[in-house]
């Protein structure tokens, strides 16, 4: 049987690299029903709403989204279609994987996942400026909010991911030495729940500045790693930066309702419609929604050939050194399937 999956192809390379992940999926025998809806630019231009209401009922009724690269219009009124996303469907943990598959790189060995909490700590909204002597700008405030449920779940979530993955170790990240409340609390949370996996699941803490300069002095020594939102936001740059880039980086945003997966990258104006975009971020998204919707295995061997091939590096795109089209590279993983 078939599972349904809502399909947003984007805007800019978003279609072109969507419909190489569809082809691919296809020849690897999945058995998704898509449905295809508008998002970003293409929905401006169809029906003048960057995040369509019929969109948001596709996800609704799917559960689940495999996302292309969306422009967000610039200062037309309109929100945010990241948050309204975000928001509607409360997908509070961002998952983003960084396996070294290329050669050639700084870093060999990198398998670290980042478990970012999605909703809450600095990014949750709270600012304002405060008045002082006339100037209405004098000073400004910007408030984090940490939550017992929202770092229990964040927490839970990265638990049960390492279990379910067969890994190690969780390492929460945090600067609870200094802000002894809100990262406190969020540490305080993390031990209660690394409790619970004892003898499954190894658990150590680092402060953030620490993990920092682990992550690009020895970051094979890091398995999953689970933090509060501005933290993960650029930690999760980092652990992308060292197996080379946001082209090879995909992500996950989950909530208890749905689950989207996306690549990491914008829509590249510069090389859109000229079919050499690299739609490796979308491919390793697409194998995390394989193992979302239970064919994990099948997901497991997208993503092997889809690494074998970018190993060879005899039919990769231009971005990464080669000459191949999106149609070539494609066609290169769908033969080592
Ligand atoms: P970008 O990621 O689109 O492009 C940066 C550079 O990387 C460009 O030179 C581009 O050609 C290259 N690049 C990106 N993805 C590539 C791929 N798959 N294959 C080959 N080359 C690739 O970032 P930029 O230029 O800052 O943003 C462009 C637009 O994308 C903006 O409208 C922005 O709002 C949107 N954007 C959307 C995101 C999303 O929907 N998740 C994330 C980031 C940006």
């Amino acid at each position: 049987m078939s599972t349904p999956v809502t399909l947003i192809p984007g805007d800019g390379i978003g279609p072109g690299i969507t419909e190489a992940t569809v082809r691919l999926l296809a020849a690897a025998g999945a058995q998704i029903a898509w449905d295809p809806q508008l998002a970003g630019m293409a929905a401006v231009e169809a029906v003048n709403d960057p995040i369509p209401e019929a969109t948001l009922d596709s996800i609704r009724r799917t559960k689940v989204a495999l996302k292309g690269p969306l422009e967000t219009p610039v200062g037309k009124g309109f929100r945010s279609i990241n948050v309204a996303l975000r928001k509607t469907f409360d997908l509070y943990a961002n998952v983003r994987p960084a396996v070294s598959v290329l050669p050639g790189l700084r870093y060999d060995g990198v398998d670290i996942v980042l478990v970012r909490e999605n909703t809450e700590g600095l990014y949750i909204g709270i600012e304002n400026y405060i008045k002082i002597a006339g100037d209405p700008h004098a000073a400004a405030q910007s408030i984090a909010v940490v939550t017992r449920h929202g770092a229990d779940r964040i927490h839970r979530y990265a638990f049960e991911y390492a279990v379910r993955h067969g890994r190690k170790k969780v390492t929460i990240v945090h600067k609870a030495n200094i802000l002894k409340y809100s990262q406190g609390l969020f540490l305080e949370v993390g031990r209660h729940v690394a409790r619970e996996y004892e003898g499954r699941v190894a658990v150590e803490e680092r402060i953030v500045d620490a993990c920092a300069m682990e992550l690009v002095m020895k970051p094979e020594r890091y398995d999953v790693l689970v933090t509060t939102n501005l933290f993960g936001d650029i930690l999760s740059d980092i652990t992308s930066g060292l197996v080379g880039g946001l082209g090879v980086t995909p992500g996950a945003n989950i909530g208890k309702n749905a689950a989207l997966f996306e690549a990491v990258h914008g829509t590249a104006p510069d090389i859109a419609g000229k079919g050499i975009a690299n739609p490796t971020a979308l491919m390793m998204a697409a194998c995390q929604l394989l193992d979302h919707i239970g064919d994990g295995e099948r997901g497991q061997r997208v993503q092997r050939a889809i690494e074998a091939v970018l190993r060879e590096r005899t039919h990769v795109t231009r971005d990464l050194g080669g000459s191949a089209t999106t149609d070539e590279f494609t066609d290169a993983v769908i033969a080592r399937l």
